[in-house]
């Protein structure tokens, strides 16, 4: 099968990590993989925003989730989208841009997963300029990133999702 093809279909979110940091050519890809994401009516309102600083990002998990936490299951990489506040494509980018860089993150053979929470507290996410996110912009989704700890199999097509009309 297509190489392209059989990295999209064995895709799976990784919710365990080795501590290992992904290389600066990793990060350049996946980073480039979610500029490059269609988006709608070609704004590119974003910015993201990757951080690999241990002390930073303990510092931002416990602003979010509280001390002892992690929203991002001790990914050693997390990546933050934000969109210019108010932008009408705000969900639609968001997800094309995850989505293009966890399809490139399962391609160099790393581990990802969408991580939902900033994205429930606006007021924060428009507070993170000190995180890189730009004024007047607000995190609209994260994505953990590192080397997989364990195994991810494949899931399977959940039954009745499907109709085509030949
Ligand atoms: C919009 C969205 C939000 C998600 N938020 C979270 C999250 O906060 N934490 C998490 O562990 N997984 C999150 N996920 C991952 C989903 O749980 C996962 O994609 C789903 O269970 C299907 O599994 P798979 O990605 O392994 O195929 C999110 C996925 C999407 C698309």
């Amino acid at each position: 099968m297509n190489t392209i093809l059989e990295s999209i279909l064995s895709r799976r979110s990784v919710r365990s990590f080795q501590e290992k940091q992904i290389s600066k050519e990793d990060l350049d890809i996946i980073l480039k993989a979610a500029v490059l994401a269609p988006n709608g009516m070609k704004q590119e309102p974003w910015h993201f925003t990757a951080i690999q600083n241990p002390e930073v990002l303990k510092e931002l998990d416990k602003k979010v989730v509280g001390e002892g936490k992690s929203f991002f299951y001790h990914a050693p990489t997390l990546i933050m989208v934000s969109i210019e506040d108010g932008n009408g494509f705000e969900k639609e980018d968001t997800a094309c841009a995850l989505t293009n860089m966890m399809q490139a993150a399962h391609a160099l053979g790393l581990g990802s997963v969408w991580c939902n929470r900033i994205n429930h507290n606006p007021e924060l996410g428009r507070q993170l300029t000190e995180y890189g996110v730009p004024e007047g912009y607000k995190v609209t989704g994260t994505l953990a990133v590192g080397y997989t700890k364990g195994d991810y199999p494949s899931r399977p097509v959940k039954e009745g999702t499907i109709t085509i009309i030949g």
